[in-house]
């Protein structure tokens, strides 16, 4: 365990914990590099630590527009992931994390451009507080991004698997993703085996993408805890 932040000595919030693994994935950052950038309130944090080491970076992939405008706002170069062939690092937060390193990721809606731009990189570096520690992934309702004319028809087939989809919802209408499509979030799945259910769920007509992260899992986890951070790696 590798403390590299001072704590206060009451009891870390879950807010200190975000920021504490933002800046610790800072090491995870090579000098003269592109990176890969996640979405939501942790990788938030990580954005806000990246801008004091910019003049270091020549820039940053982004997985959201959210992510994107973030960057963009702190002086960060945003470059589109057509323009890049590789990336050495991709840093992203997670809904919850196995022992193995897979996740179920997408709370914030992100979810396909995250898969992407996870698959140029050399390394996943997730960061994230102990709550998202999972024995079992499933516990969160599982994002999966969809074409909607196929929203019933996948509601109808994770039933099946004992699963309720529910359509996410913003501001009374069904959300649109970046992508222009809708999101169901699965309530209710054990999912023992994540490699098979991604494989499974992923050729289903209609399914842009799913929320399980097991083919594009973590390369290790920065997780804050109230000792500090502790670096967990998968094989
Ligand atoms: C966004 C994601 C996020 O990584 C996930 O929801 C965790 O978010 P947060 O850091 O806000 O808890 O997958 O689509």
């Amino acid at each position: 365990m590798t403390s590299l932040m001072s704590l206060s000595s009451s009891a870390p919030t879950q807010d200190e914990l975000k920021t504490l693994v933002g800046r610790a994935a800072l090491q995870y950052v090579e000098p003269g590099s592109i990176v890969g950038v996640g979405t939501g309130s942790t990788v938030n944090k990580f954005i806000d630590a990246l801008a004091d080491v910019k003049q270091r970076i020549r820039g940053a992939v982004s997985s959201s527009e959210a992510s994107t405008a973030r960057l963009r706002a702190l002086g960060i170069a945003v470059f589109d992931a057509n323009e890049v062939d590789a990336l050495a690092v991709y840093i992203d937060g997670a809904d919850e994390i196995d022992g193995r390193g897979y996740m179920i990721k997408g709370g914030g809606a992100a979810l396909t451009r995250e898969k992407i731009v996870a698959s140029m990189a050399a390394q996943f570096v997730c960061i994230a507080d102990a709550s998202k520690q999972v024995e079992v992934l499933g516990r969160f309702p599982l994002p999966v991004e969809v074409i909607p004319m196929a929203a019933r028809q996948i509601t109808r087939r994770f039933a099946a698997l004992g699963g309720k989809a529910r359509l996410r919802l913003q501001g009374g209408a069904p959300l649109v993703t970046d992508n222009g499509q809708h999101l169901l979030d699965v309530h209710g799945l054990r999912i023992d085996a994540p490699l098979a259910f991604e494989s499974e769920v992923n050729q289903w007509p209609g399914v842009v993408t799913v929320g399980v992260f097991a083919h594009q899992k973590a390369t290790l986890c920065l997780l804050g805890t109230a000792q500090g951070v502790q670096t967990l790696r998968f094989d």
